[in-house]
């Protein structure tokens, strides 16, 4: 089939070279000139492992190219819009993205002769589909979602670091249908996945996407307020999660203990869905607490470090890992960004690394903080050590020789730690 993908960050590009990779003739749209040309050199515009390999194959073999030009929708059978829906300027989601996607999607389908199908991937709170993308459609196309046009809502479940892999082996499908016909022919695409294929409805399909967002930090969450509770009786969390992981009714995943979540997603669409709940009249108080927790969590971190050298002001503090996890430079909504802003607040020198999330952090973080070139340059006569992402660098114990050391993502073994540093561990 032919289809053409808006927007060209994690979202559009992994889908896009899934697409690609099963033989379909994918065209990227982006409006960002740079990220096209990338694209077009064989090369990917983010960093994301493996991720470059495939964009240079699939541009390479033909079934890949990317256009600043929406006019390339028109040849195209379906359209995913993957554009993002994150604004870091109103601390939330913003759907000035989705809006324009649509507007050029429905000018050129104003045009087109023949049904043509959209697929949203963006991830929208329940109704946002039927009440803002299809109305934005029907406007600029002049035609009627269902018979000029079909819908789909087709959310996506990758992981960041991890968006080639989660592409190729989803866990399910999930295609909340407008109308039938625009169902079967985003199915058609996904047929020989061997895994669970769910047609549903538009505003279902949204729902499925937040409600298994604000579950996974439901887990996250829960498991941290049981270890703050664990670091208080001197239990060690990792021991009682592993234990709680055997029943699979509760499962061993997204129950590490530590610094809490970020990224552009979990805090985001908890915080949308909450409002959402709000607007329909109902006052989500689980899903208030889970964010509540989350926002305290990397606190703990820095009063840790007070407690264990004393008053922070004029002290140095190392902060180790600024991603919101390992495997991307992405600091949207990064614990470490909350750590930071913490230890300063206390009147700390902050000397940050992360292998590969400085030029993001800087553009972010205050002037005051210095970044290093190397974890052991961070370290180098530090009063504390804060680790906040786990990167695998970080999990090498000479680093931390004779230094006080805050452990937010357990990547030092505790049993250890203690004959080679003064270790403490934020939830064990
Ligand atoms: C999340 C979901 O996991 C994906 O399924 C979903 O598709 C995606 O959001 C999205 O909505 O697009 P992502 O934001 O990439 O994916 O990150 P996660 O791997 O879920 O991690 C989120 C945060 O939780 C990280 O800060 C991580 O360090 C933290 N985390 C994760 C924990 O603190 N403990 C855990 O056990 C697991």
């Amino acid at each position: 089939m032919k289809i053409s993908v808006i927007g060209n960050g994690y979202v559009g590009l992994a889908t896009a070279v899934g697409l690609a990779g099963n033989g379909h003739q994918v065209v990227c749209i982006d409006n960002d000139p740079a990220k096209v040309d990338l694209i077009n050199r064989g090369r990917s515009p983010i960093y994301e492992k493996g991720l470059e390999d495939c964009v240079s194959s699939c541009v390479g073999n033909g079934t890949l190219k990317a256009s600043k030009d929406y006019k390339d929708v028109a040849d195209t059978d379906i359209t995913f819009i993957c554009v993002g829906t994150y604004s870091p300027s109103c601390n939330g989601t913003d759907f000035t993205q989705i809006k324009s996607a649509a507007r050029g999607v429905g000018g050129v389908l104003s045009k087109k002769k023949g049904y043509h199908v959209i697929a949203v991937k963006s991830t929208v709170a329940p109704g946002t589909t039927e009440k803002v993308i299809i109305p934005t459609l029907e406007k600029a196309s002049g035609k009627k979602a269902g018979k000029g046009f079909g819908v789909v809502v087709n959310p996506e479940f990758l992981e960041e670091g991890k968006s080639v892999d989660c592409v190729r082996n989803p866990y399910r499908i999930i295609i909340g249908e407008y109308d039938k016909r625009s169902g079967e022919a985003v199915e058609s695409l996904y047929r020989d996945f061997p895994v669970p294929i769910v047609r549903t409805t538009i505003a279902a399909a949204e729902m499925i996407k937040y409600a298994s967002n604000a579950f996974l930090a439901a887990k996250i969450s829960f498991i941290n307020e049981i270890g703050n509770i664990c670091k208080k009786l001197g239990i060690d969390v990792y021991d009682v999660a592993g234990a709680m992981g055997y029943d699979p009714r509760i499962g061993r995943r997204f129950l590490n203990a530590g610094a809490g979540f970020g990224g552009s997603c979990l805090p985001k669409d908890i915080e949308e869905l909450v409002d959402t709940a709000g607007r329909a009249g109902y006052e989500a108080g689980i899903l208030r607490a889970i964010l509540d927790m989350n926002r305290e969590q990397p606190q703990r971190l820095a009063e840790m470090a007070e407690s264990a050298v004393g008053d922070l002001q004029g002290k140095t503090v190392a902060v180790l890992g600024l991603s919101f996890k390992p495997g991307t430079d992405d600091v949207r909504d990064a614990p470490s960004l909350k750590v930071i802003a913490s230890l300063l607040e206390k009147g700390a020198s902050v000397r940050a690394y992360d292998p590969v999330a400085v030029d993001n952090a800087r553009m972010v973080l205050p002037k005051s903080v210095k970044f290093c070139a190397s974890a052991a340059q961070a370290v180098k006569g530090a009063d504390c050590v804060i680790v906040v992402t786990e990167w695998d660098e970080f999990k090498v114990e000479s680093l931390y020789n004779g230094k006080v050391v805050i452990d937010g993502r357990r990547v030092l073994d505790p049993r250890r730690a203690g004959k080679f540093c003064d270790y403490h561990g934020i939830c064990w």
